[in-house]
């Protein structure tokens, strides 16, 4: 068997950055407000000639330069995505295309704020029987083009990014003390949809459609379900949560984030928070964070590295990767 070890991270965010102030001046809404019950201040927003797949390719550029790994080794592109360039094709293969690879197979993983757990978990399917050798698991949105910019409820809450990460299949006996993805637990229940959905599509309206969430609902479902596959993956790995270096959430809201790690039993400095500056950015809150992480310095070779996420469906999962 092969475990999928981190090569290298990278992100990028658009330059147009959008304060709570920026949105009270046209929205009855305040800075206060949205950060005593978010922790968002501001938010990155895409120009309308930036899509989804431009962020992608430049955090995938960077993690491919940050890792030492040259475009045409990658045989395996999964992007996270719920906001792609088109409908078809998938913007991982714009994402290939662009980078000039020739090999292998590219494909979009739709599982909204979760996303980026689902790809790394596809992928990571994929190194550990060496079907693939070497992988881009990218996170990218731009949740900017589907808001209800007149919904105060939901438009303060999200914005745009990308984060990548380059994965190698490398020979592993299984020990938790190697470097690798340890484990991953996914999980999903389509009771809940109506919770946080998009109003439109292909072929309902045959419209993109806008963001519609029951945030009180999604609250108060997000800290017991993390909790759950959280568990399960620290089960399947052998360890504890004390032996967790970092703990990488899905960047939703500096309250859930909060509870969830009370619930955990985590200190607080073992946690990598961006939401103040990125607000949610659906499946790219995490490779953002942990690019952030990584190039700031806290993320060191061979940490414990925590991932949870949940999102619309509901779709939930996480990850444990020895770094
Ligand atoms: O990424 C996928 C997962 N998504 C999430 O995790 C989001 C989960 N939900 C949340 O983060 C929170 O529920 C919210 C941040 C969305 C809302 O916070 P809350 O503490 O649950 O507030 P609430 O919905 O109970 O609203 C409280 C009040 C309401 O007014 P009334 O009915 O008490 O008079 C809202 O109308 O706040 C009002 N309100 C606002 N006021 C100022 C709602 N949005 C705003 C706003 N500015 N932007």
């Amino acid at each position: 068997m092969y475990r999928s070890v981190i090569r290298g991270a990278g992100s990028y965010l658009p330059e147009k950055i959008v304060t709570n102030d920026d949105l009270s001046a046209f929205l009855d809404t305040s800075d206060a407000w949205i950060q005593q019950r978010t922790g968002i201040h501001s938010r990155r927003i895409a120009e309308d000639d930036e899509y989804t797949s431009h962020l992608g390719i430049a955090a995938a550029r960077e993690a491919l330069e940050n890792g030492g790994i040259s475009a045409g080794e990658i045989d395996l592109i999964v992007v996270a995505t719920s906001t792609p360039d088109n409908t078809f094709p998938a913007t991982a293969v714009h994402v290939q295309g662009a980078l000039g690879i020739k090999q292998g197979m590219a494909f979009d993983v739709q599982a909204v704020c979760s996303g980026f757990v689902y790809a790394l978990t596809v992928a990571d399917q994929f190194l550990r029987t060496g079907q693939s050798k070497k992988a881009l698991v990218i996170g990218a949105e731009t949740f900017s083009r589907i808001l209800d910019w007149t919904d105060r409820t939901t438009c303060v809450l999200f914005g745009d990014g990308a984060g990548a990460v380059v994965l190698e299949g490398q020979a592993s006996n299984g020990n938790p003390q190697e470097r690798g993805v340890i484990s991953n637990r996914l999980r999903s229940d389509g009771i809940h949809w109506d919770k946080l959905y998009v109003d439109g599509g292909p072929s309902t309206t045959k419209t993109v459609g806008h963001l519609r969430m029951r945030g009180r609902d999604v609250f108060r479902h997000a800290v017991e379900l993390a909790s759950e596959v959280i568990d399960g993956v620290m089960e399947d790995g052998g360890i504890t949560i004390d032996d967790v270096d970092w703990f990488v959430p899905h960047q939703a809201n500096k309250r859930i984030i909060d509870a969830t790690a009370k619930k955990l039993g985590l200190a607080d400095e073992k946690i990598i928070v961006t939401v103040q500056g990125h607000a949610n950015t659906s499946a790219a809150s995490i490779p953002l964070a942990l690019a952030e992480g990584v190039n700031d310095g806290r993320i060191k070779k061979g940490d414990l590295v925590l991932l949870e996420a949940l999102g619309g469906g509901f779709t939930w999962g996480a990850s444990l990767i020895r770094w």
